[in-house]
Parts: structure tokens; C-alpha cells; sequence
């Protein structure tokens, strides 16, 4: 018996070796790990120098939170069974390829963390999202979460989604998206329980509007850190639903009435950090009828906002300024004793009747901030605090020496453009002249060299006529 049982064990070990399936020892895993019991099971393997899938998970009767953050993996086994509501950490464990139906057997799983892994496009094929095998079909994974961010995936397998009905949160930040293509298209139009997309810190230059016509659910979504140029229009596919939008860090350069046509249910919208932007038009947030939060901050060239950008009954709360190049903000832009957070700081203001009128009108509440913005008395030079102008701020614009800033800006602006046009003229002319005066000198030397050309040409034939 004795001599059977020890035999056996490396029978089995060897057979687990052939298999390729090489499992954690996970007799005494509370030890190599921290495990914390409480409402949820806590299983903590962070940087604990794992390499394999564990054989068992600890016993637990809650749900079970399972972190394996910072281990070398690599190639990511077939978890093992628990029928317990599961949330699953794989960051930062170099994984380059999964086990097919590696969830299969925690197939009631909420959360799946894979983000900055070694993961590509090939390497999330459908069969990896696969559920347990029951009559002729494969279950679905409850999965609501499935983070992918800062892989190496440029494009999503068309049905990669198949076993994943369920899914509301999906991230898919830091990878290598340049365009949505065809298979990521039908992928993302699988997705109508999608609540949360992320596609920040790609390289998009649009948003193709198959993308994301069948997100009939969607709520948020972050495009910061991309290479749009402009407000995507297929924003309005989303019109119903989409409540917190994210465009920072984008080379945007204009915004104006038809930005955001569609686009009406916005609730927080996000600009900030858009370094082309120079001013907003008339009604560029007009369509948007509940925005309450913009951050519409730190863009370094945005020196106009329109008095009217905003369009009748507004519904602001939050606004932040701060941080741009304005010189002036029109005292109609908004209904400023609405404002429940207001930020100018950081901009070249002069001082005058709309900051005057501006600061009456903000709550107390708003205006606690003991270094609040700043602006520049045109006629002293002198800078001063908004937050404390007197009406004789209504004087330093009209009585002033030089007119105000931004006309001045304005001003060089066309003096700009008007320089360049002029001297664009000037060296048109000038290629003209030289043009005509080569052509000249080349008619005048042809017509000298005429002769001679004619005794050349002419003589042979003189000699043979002879
Ligand atoms: C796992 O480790 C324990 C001791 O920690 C040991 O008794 C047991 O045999 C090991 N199991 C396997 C399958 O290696
Ligand atoms: C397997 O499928 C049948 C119906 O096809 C269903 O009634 C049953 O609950 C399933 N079993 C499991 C474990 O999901
Ligand atoms: C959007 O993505 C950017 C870039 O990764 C990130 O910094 C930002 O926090 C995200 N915004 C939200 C609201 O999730
Ligand atoms: C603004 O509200 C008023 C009164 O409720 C309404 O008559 C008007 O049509 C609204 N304007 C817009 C642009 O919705
Ligand atoms: C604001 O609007 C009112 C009414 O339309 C107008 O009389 C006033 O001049 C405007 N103020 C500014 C600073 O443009
Ligand atoms: C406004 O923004 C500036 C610059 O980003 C920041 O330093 C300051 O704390 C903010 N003020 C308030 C009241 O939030």
C-alpha cells in the first residue's frame, strides 16, 4: 500500500507535468499570501512570486476578491472551481496568452483585471471567454468588468464578446487602437448592456460611427489622450444615453454649434488640455441641455469664449476655466448665482465691468477661495483680485489708454494674417517677373543664335543638294 501510494505521487506530478497544466501548491497559499475573511474573501498573491495558476482556492462561503498584481505569469491556466461571485486581479503579471476557457470553472466571475499584460490581438480569441460546457452549449460568463487596458492589442476579435452577454464595464485604455476597424466594429456592436467604455490613450483619429451605433446603454466614455482633431459627430448615435464624456488631450481645434449636435443628455463634459483650441463658437453647448460640470481648463491658446456658447435655459453647476489664455468672460455667458463651483484662476484677465459683474453675482460660498483669480488693471497695470472689484472696474475699460486686451489680440491676430497674405502676393509677383524675364532672355538669345543654327542645319543639306 505504503510503497503504492508513494509510487503514485509522482505518477500524478508527472502526468500534471505532461498535461502542461503545472499548478501552484495551494495547501498552504495563507501563508505565501495575506488572506483576509470578512464579507468578501480577500485573497491577496500580489508580488508573491507566483509563475502558475493556484490548484485550489482557499475555502471560502462569500464572494471572493483574488489579487495576483506583479507576478510573472505569463501564460494563464485554467482557474480553479468556485461557485462564489468572484473578482479576479491579473495586472502586471506579463501574461502573453490565456488557456482556453481559463474562467470556465468561476463562471459566476464579476471582475476581470487584465490590464498591463503582454496581451495581443490573436491572444483573446472567443474560446478564452468561454463558459462552462453544458448540453451542446457553453454557459455564459456573468462577467459585468473585463479590463484589458495597456496590452498590445490593435483590434478586437469580431466575436470575442460571444460568452460575455452581461458585460457593462469595458476598458480598453493604453493599447494600440488606430482606427476601429471591421472586426472591432461587429465586436463593440455585440455590446448593448455596455455602460462604460474606455478607449483613452489610443491613437484614434476618429470614432467610426459602427462602432459604436449599438451601445444602447452606454453612460461614459473616455477618448482623452487620442489623436482626434475634432468633436466626433457619431457622438450623436449615444445621444439618448450618454452622461459623462471625456475629450481631454486631443489635438481638437475648433468647436462650434454642430460639435455637439445630438449630444444631449451629457451630464459632465471634459476638455481640457487641448492645446489647438482657441475659442469656443456661438451655441457649441447649446444641443447639450443638462450639462451641469465643464471642464474646459488648462487649454493653453483658448483666448474666447462666445457670450452665447452656452444657448437659453442652461443648467450649469460647475465650471472650470482656469488655466487658459482669456482676457474677458462676457458677463452673459451664464447665470452665475447658479454656479455651485467655479474655477478662473490662471488666465490673463484685464479688469472691467464683466469681471466686476461676475464676481457680484457668485455665491459667497464660491467665491471662499482666499487666492482667487486674478486680473490686470489695463490703466495702472496693476493686478488685482477679482473676487474683491469695485464698480469702478466698469471705468478701467472705458477710460483706458490702450483698448482692451483681446481686441489688441484680436488686432495683431489680422495683422498677422494680413502679413502673411501680402507677402504670399509679393513673392507670387516676384516668381512672375523672373519667370517673364527668363523667358524674355531666352527668346532674345535664341534669336541671336539664329543664324548660326541655320548655317548648321542648312549646310549639309546644301551639300547634298550639290
Ligand atoms: C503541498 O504542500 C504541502 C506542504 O505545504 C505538502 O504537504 C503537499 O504534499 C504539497 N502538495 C503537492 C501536490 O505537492
Ligand atoms: C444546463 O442547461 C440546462 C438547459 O439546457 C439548464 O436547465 C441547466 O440549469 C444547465 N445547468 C447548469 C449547471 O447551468
Ligand atoms: C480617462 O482616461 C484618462 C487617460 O488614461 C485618465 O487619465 C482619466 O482619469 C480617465 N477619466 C475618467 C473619468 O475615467
Ligand atoms: C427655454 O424655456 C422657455 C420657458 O420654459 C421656453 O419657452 C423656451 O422654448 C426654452 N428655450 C429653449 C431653447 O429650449
Ligand atoms: C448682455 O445681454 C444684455 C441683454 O441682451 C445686453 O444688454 C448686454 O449688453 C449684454 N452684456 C454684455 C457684457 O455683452
Ligand atoms: C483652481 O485651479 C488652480 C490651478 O489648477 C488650483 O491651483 C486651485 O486650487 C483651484 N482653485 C479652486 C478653488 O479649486
Amino acid at each position: 500500500m505504503h510503497f503504492f501510494a508513494k509510487s503514485l505521487v509522482p505518477l500524478v506530478l508527472l502526468t500534471i507535468v505532461l498535461g502542461e497544466e503545472i499548478y501552484e501548491n495551494s495547501t498552504n497559499i495563507c501563508e505565501r499570501c495575506k488572506c483576509l475573511r470578512g464579507r468578501q474573501f480577500v485573497l491577496d498573491c500580489s508580488d508573491s512570486g507566483i509563475h502558475n495558476t493556484i490548484a485550489e482556492w482557499p475555502e471560502h462561503d462569500t464572494s471572493l476578491v483574488a489579487t495576483f498584481s506583479n507576478n510573472n505569469i505569463g501564460n494563464l491556466e485554467v482557474l480553479p472551481h468556485s461557485d462564489k461571485v468572484t473578482d479576479l486581479i491579473f495586472s502586471h503579471c506579463n501574461i502573453k496568452s490565456l488557456d482556453n476557457g481559463v474562467f470556465k470553472a468561476v463562471r459566476n466571475i464579476q471582475l476581470i483585471d487584465l490590464s498591463y499584460n503582454d496581451l495581443v490581438t490573436e491572444g483573446i480569441s472567443p474560446e478564452k471567454f468561454k463558459g462552462p460546457y453544458n448540453n451542446t452549449v457553453y454557459e455564459p460568463l456573468g462577467l459585468t468588468q473585463l479590463n484589458l487596458a495597456y496590452n498590445r492589442i490593435h483590434s478586437l476579435p469580431h466575436k470575442i464578446f460571444e460568452h460575455l452577454a452581461d458585460l457593462r464595464q469595458l476598458n480598453l485604455e493604453g493599447n494600440q487602437f488606430k482606427v476601429l476597424d471591421p472586426p472591432t466594429q461587429m465586436a463593440l456592436s455585440t455590446l448593448s448592456n455596455l455602460e462604460t467604455l474606455n478607449l483613452a490613450s489610443n491613437q484614434l483619429t476618429e470614432l467610426v460611427g459602427d462602432a459604436v451605433k449599438s451601445l444602447r446603454n452606454l453612460k461614459e466614455l473616455n477618448l482623452s489622450y487620442n489623436n482626434l482633431d475634432a468633436v466626433p459627430e457619431t457622438l450623436s448615435y449615444l445621444g439618448e444615453t450618454l452622461e459623462y464624456l471625456y475629450l481631454d488631450h486631443n489635438p481638437i481645434f475648433e468647436m462650434s454649434d454642430e460639435s455637439f449636435l445630438g449630444v444631449k443628455s451629457v451630464i459632465e463634459l471634459s476638455l481640457t488640455n487641448l492645446p489647438r483650441l482657441t475659442y469656443v463658437n456661438v451655441n457649441t453647448f447649446s444641443p447639450i441641455k443638462n450639462l451641469k460640470v465643464l471642464f474646459l481648463h488648462t487649454n493653453k491658446n483658448l483666448f474666447d469664449i462666445n457670450s452665447q456658447a452656452f444657448g437659453e435655459n442652461q443648467t450649469l453647476e460647475e465650471l472650470y476655466v482656469q488655466d487658459n489664455a482669456l482676457n474677458d468672460l462676457n458677463y452673459n455667458l451664464t447665470k452665475w448665482s447658479n454656479l455651485k463651483l467655479v474655477n478662473m484662476s490662471g488666465n490673463d484677465f484685464f479688469c472691467g465691468c464683466n469681471m466686476y459683474n461676475i464676481a457680484k453675482d457668485l455665491k459667497e460660498d464660491v467665491k471662499r477661495d482666499k487666492d482667487g483669480p486674478v486680473c490686470v488693471n489695463l490703466v495702472s497695470g496693476q493686478s488685482m483680485m477679482i473676487y474683491e472689484l469695485t464698480e469702478e472696474a466698469c471705468e478701467y475699460q472705458t477710460t483706458g489708454p490702450s483698448p482692451p486686451y483681446h481686441l489688441i489680440i484680436h488686432h495683431y491676430r489680422i495683422l498677422r494674417i494680413f502679413t502673411v497674405l501680402v507677402a504670399v502676393a509679393l513673392i507670387v509677383c516676384l516668381l512672375l517677373t523672373i519667370t517673364i524675364l527668363l523667358l524674355r532672355y531666352r527668346k532674345y538669345r535664341m534669336n541671336r543664335s539664329y543664324p548660326f543654327a541655320t548655317q548648321i542645319w542648312y549646310n549639309p543639306i546644301t551639300n547634298t543638294v550639290t
